[in-house]
């Protein structure tokens, strides 16, 4: 329950990321609101981190979701590197791609939960 709270809320913050991105090339606060959106991210990814290890001991599930997502964690500080040099080429493409396989780890803990319910 607590790892799929946590991919919520990594999808939601991922969600906010582009739009505090137009307002950064739009407005003279946006430069702000994204850095604090990029904070948003990098937070609710350790959380992320901690309820996957969590999910396992004691969880006493599998700790495959760890591997994703530190993987996870490693591309958004890889994404913060990339904004604060402005390399915008790569930057711009992995943050679409980070809320597409943050909305695909959501669907997968959803399914998996389906899945238990029905056999229960
Ligand atoms: C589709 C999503 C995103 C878009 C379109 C986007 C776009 C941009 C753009 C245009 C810049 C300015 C680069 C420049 O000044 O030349 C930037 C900077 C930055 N972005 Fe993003 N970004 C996105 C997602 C993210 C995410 C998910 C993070 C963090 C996990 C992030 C962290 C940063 C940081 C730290 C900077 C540097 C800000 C500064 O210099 O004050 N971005 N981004």
């Amino acid at each position: 329950m607590f790892l799929r709270i946590a991919i919520i809320l990594q999808t939601v913050a991922l969600f906010a990321a582009p739009i505090t991105a137009g307002l950064l090339l739009s407005s003279p606060h946006g430069r702000a609101l994204h850095s604090v959106s990029a904070y948003g991210v990098f937070t609710v990814g350790l959380v992320h981190v901690a309820a996957a290890i969590l999910a396992w001991r004691p969880g006493g599930g599998s700790p495959r979701p760890i591997l994703y997502a530190a993987g996870f964690f490693g591309l958004t500080l890889a994404q913060i590197a990339l904004g604060i040099a402005q390399v915008k080429t790569v930057h711009v493409p992995l943050g679409v791609l980070l809320f597409g396989m943050s909305v695909l780890q959501l669907s997968l803990v959803r399914a998996k939960r389906g899945t238990a319910a029905r056999r229960r």
